[in-house]
Formats: C-alpha cells, sequence, structure tokens
C-alpha cells in the first residue's frame, strides 16, 4: 500500500494508450531507438519530463476561462505581478512563454565575454544561454563521490566557489546561479545555509546572486524536512527566506508553475529589469504578456498559490519516495534519497555489462519502453559524454542515470506500480540487454535527434 493519499480527486481525464509489443517495437525502431522520437500516441506511461506536463486544477481552468486577453495592462498579469511580488519579494517581474526565454533574456544583460557564471549546476539551457553570451559556465556542485550525499546534495560547493573567487579567474566570475532544485545533480534540494554563505561570498566580491527557482516549492519543501530549523515553517515562508537572500530570479513555470507553458524574471534591479524588458519587447512581446496569453497568466498566478499547499508537497515528496522504494524492492539500484520531480535509477550497476560508450542507460530506457511503453530519459553518455575527437569511443559521462521523472497531479499511485512492474521485468533479463551504437548525430544536444541502433553481440 502506498504511504500516501492523492489529495485530489480527479475531474476530467484522458484515456492512456495500449500499443501491444508489435506496435511498441514498430514506434522504436522507427524513432530510430530514441524515445524523443516516439509518439506520445504509443506511450502508456510517459515520464520523460516533469515540465510542461501537469495537470491544472478547477480553479486553474476557471481562471483561464476568464482569462483577460488585452494586449497591454491586462487583468490577468496584474494577478500574476502580485502573486510572483507577494512570494518572491522581488518589485521587478517579467513574464516569458518558458525558462529557456528568461536566461536568454536575463543572462546576456549580466554577461560579457570573457566572463564566467558560477553556479551549483547550471541546467543545459541555462548554460547555452551562458555560452552564446560569449562567457564561461562553470559548476561547482557539492562532492557527489559514492552517491547523492544527504541531505542537501544540490548544494553550490562554497568552499571551491571561495577559491575561484579569490583565485585568477575571481574578477570575472560575473554571476553565481543557484539551481533549485538541482535538476542535474538528482533532483536534490539546496539548503538554505548554502544560499546564505553563497551569498556572503557575492556580498564580499560585489556580484549578484541569482536563483533558478524553477522547482522553488519542491527546494522548499524538502528543506522543512531535511533542516530542522526550519521544520515549523510553512515551505511558502522558506521559499521567501531562499527569494530574501538572492538578487534576483528566473524560473521555467512549466514546473512549480502547475501548468503547461510559461515562464519568468523577477529581480529588484530597476535598472536591470528595464533593460530586460526592451529584448523581453523585441524578442517575447509586451511586457505584460510577454509571449504568453491573458490565460495562461491567469492560469500560472492560481499555479503559483496552489503549489505551495503543504498538502500538495506532502503528497508530491512522499509520491516520489515511495516510488522510490518500489523500484528499490523491485531489486534497482535508485539514487538516495528521492526529491520531488523524479527518481533516478542508477543503469550502469544494473548493466555493468555494457561500457558507457555503448549506453547502458539507454538500453535501460528502451527496454523500460519495449516491454511496458513506459517512456523515461537517459541521462548518461548519450546527453553527457562527448564525442572523442581522435575518432576513439565516446568520453563517458560521470554517470550512467535515468529519469522517471514525475509529471505533477497527473499519474496516480496504481499508474506508478505499473511502472514499477515493468521495471521488474527489465531488471529480471538486464543481463541479456544489449548496448547501441549511435549511427546519426548532430553537434549539441545530441540526445534529441541522435538515430541509434542496438549492437548484434554486447
Ligand atoms: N532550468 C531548469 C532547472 C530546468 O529543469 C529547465 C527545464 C529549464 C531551466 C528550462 O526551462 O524548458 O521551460 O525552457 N527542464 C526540463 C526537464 C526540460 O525535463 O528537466 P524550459
Amino acid at each position: 500500500m502506498p504511504s500516501f493519499m492523492e489529495p485530489f480527486r480527479i475531474k476530467a481525464v484522458e484515456p492512456i494508450p495500449f500499443p501491444n509489443e508489435e506496435e511498441r517495437r514498430a514506434a522504436l525502431v522507427g524513432a530510430g531507438y530514441n524515445l524523443f522520437k516516439v509518439a506520445a500516441r504509443v506511450v502508456t506511461i510517459d515520464l520523460l519530463t516533469d515540465s510542461g506536463t501537469a495537470a491544472m486544477s478547477a480553479e486553474q481552468w476557471a481562471a483561464a476561462l476568464a482569462g483577460d486577453e488585452s494586449y497591454a495592462g491586462a487583468r490577468s498579469f496584474e494577478r500574476f505581478e502580485s502573486v510572483v511580488r507577494e512570494l518572491t519579494g522581488f518589485p521587478e517581474v517579467l513574464p516569458v512563454h518558458q525558462g529557456r526565454a528568461a536566461e536568454r533574456i536575463l543572462l546576456p544583460r549580466i554577461l560579457r565575454p570573457g566572463d564566467i557564471s558560477a553556479s551549483n549546476t547550471h541546467f543545459d539551457s541555462t548554460r547555452a544561454s551562458v555560452e552564446s553570451a560569449g562567457a564561461r559556465a562553470l559548476d561547482l556542485p557539492v562532492s557527489t563521490h559514492g552517491g547523492t550525499p544527504a541531505p542537501f546534495g544540490g548544494d553550490i560547493d562554497v568552499d571551491a566557489l571561495a577559491g575561484v573567487l579569490a583565485g585568477p579567474d575571481g574578477k570575472r566570475v560575473r554571476c553565481v546561479v543557484v539551481t533549485i532544485t538541482n535538476n542535474a545533480n538528482g533532483g536534490q534540494p539546496v539548503s538554505v545555509r548554502n544560499v546564505a554563505d553563497a551569498r556572503t561570498l557575492c556580498d564580499r566580491h560585489g556580484i549578484p546572486l541569482l536563483l533558478d527557482a524553477s522547482r522553488f516549492a519542491e527546494n522548499a519543501y524538502l528543506i522543512t524536512q531535511r533542516d530542522p530549523e526550519y521544520a515549523e515553517m510553512t515551505p511558502r515562508e522558506v521559499a521567501r527566506v531562499v527569494f530574501d537572500l538572492a538578487d534576483g530570479c528566473w524560473a521555467s513555470l512549466k514546473k512549480d508553475g502547475l501548468a503547461n507553458i510559461g515562464g519568468m524574471i523577477a529581480v529588484r534591479d530597476t535598472e536591470l529589469a528595464l533593460r530586460c524588458r526592451e529584448q523581453l519587447i523585441a524578442v517575447e512581446g509586451f511586457p505584460t504578456y510577454g509571449g504568453l496569453a491573458g490565460r495562461d497568466l491567469a492560469a500560472l498566478a492560481q499555479g503559483l498559490c496552489e503549489v505551495v499547499e503543504p498538502d500538495y508537497l506532502r503528497y508530491r515528496a512522499e509520491m516520489a519516495r515511495w516510488f522510490g522504494e518500489q523500484l528499490e524492492l523491485a531489486g534497482l539500484p535508485v539514487l538516495q534519497p528521492t526529491g520531488c520531480h523524479a527518481v533516478y535509477v542508477d543503469a550502469a550497476s544494473l548493466l555493468d555489462h555494457i561500457p558507457p560508450h555503448r549506453l547502458p542507460a539507454t538500453a535501460f530506457a528502451n527496454e523500460l519502453y519495449l516491454v511496458g511503453g513506459v517512456r523515461v530519459t537517459e541521462l548518461g553518455t548519450l546527453v553527457f559524454g562527448r564525442r572523442d575527437p581522435g575518432g576513439g569511443p565516446d568520453i563517458p559521462a560521470p554517470r550512467e542515470l535515468v529519469r522517471f521523472a514525475l509529471p505533477r497531479r497527473v499519474y496516480t499511485a496504481s499508474h506508478l506500480e505499473y511502472v514499477v512492474d515493468v521495471a521488474e521485468e527489465v531488471r529480471a533479463k538486464a543481463g541479456q540487454l544489449r548496448g547501441y551504437q549511435i549511427v546519426d548525430q548532430g553537434g549539441a544536444l545530441r540526445q534529441f535527434t541522435a538515430a541509434l541502433k542496438p549492437e548484434m553481440t554486447s
């Protein structure tokens, strides 16, 4: 029995597809063995991402219907702006259509060619924006030797940051970015202490501290669970403590906005906001809609209120914990502790007969699809590995992980029980799985377009 209950009942339903084995195989072959290219209509349980996949509440749909579609000064923007101001304390609020649009607008206003952005981990779209400004994205995650350290495995390595700031490159560091939660590092939370320490260093060196707050509510909830100092505070209050330590933030609201599209920039600095607004008008739209419809802003404003509700966040974290536990009971190597937005499985230890350049994480992910129509993401050498300039085998990623992302309020415990059954079946035949070869790949972000083929012998 699950240890939690979904804190909602279901009002609108959507059928899920049940392709048979032959249809699944044909879909995977047709997609060049790349799950990103498999059509959703042949996916039974889709755990590819928690981004833009949330189920909206009745209140959000009601707000969307009442959305104000005025080009300038819409009511829906006023509500969105006031909800974001109250939540974050940042006076300047700019809506954008998704997280990477925020990054594309904000980061080049701060970074110049040759500068450095230092972070616990830049998400890949964040890194792309830093690099397109001609700057370097420097990741300084806390050490994860021997697994993910509890309780705050998402932290930035403050000693390493202090070292960089005091070193020869120190003057080139133009901002510190703390990603909450740290998606690229197992979805682990960042502690208040860690953000405060980063703040102290930023003050000492006169540089801004920015948050990638895409999962700010999940981070705040995990702080209430893992730091006794904050156990008595609400997630909303803890979120505010964290925002108060920063100079500004951006977020993909496709996550903790509980909606299917949206993003934001929120900062204290009026002059920076002015420069961002000029760019916003050029690439997204007028500052009171920023690439969104009024109805999107209305749904987001409501979503941002619902996402900090303790009952919702408790369910969200408990569901991930329980799902991780069930996968472990089924014999799968799960990264512990689980966060909120996904459960990560270590494919390298499960498929230790497949070397990294033969993509064990891809082999595991593809088999989950073949066995049960379950779609997950590979976060191994296909995503984080690099081509060997000398033409040898790919340079492996540090880890071969598979991410079972959890869309918000979409799947119930019984859907996840089905996923556990499928994963158990795959585990039982892990020794027989074969690796993959890349037959066609693009440059950056090759995981989205690559074509693969299974190896004949492992
Ligand atoms: N920052 C973080 C921490 C993210 O996880 C993402 C997206 C973005 C920024 C970019 O936001 O997609 O709205 O442009 N993460 C998704 C994922 C795609 O599956 O983890 P976006």
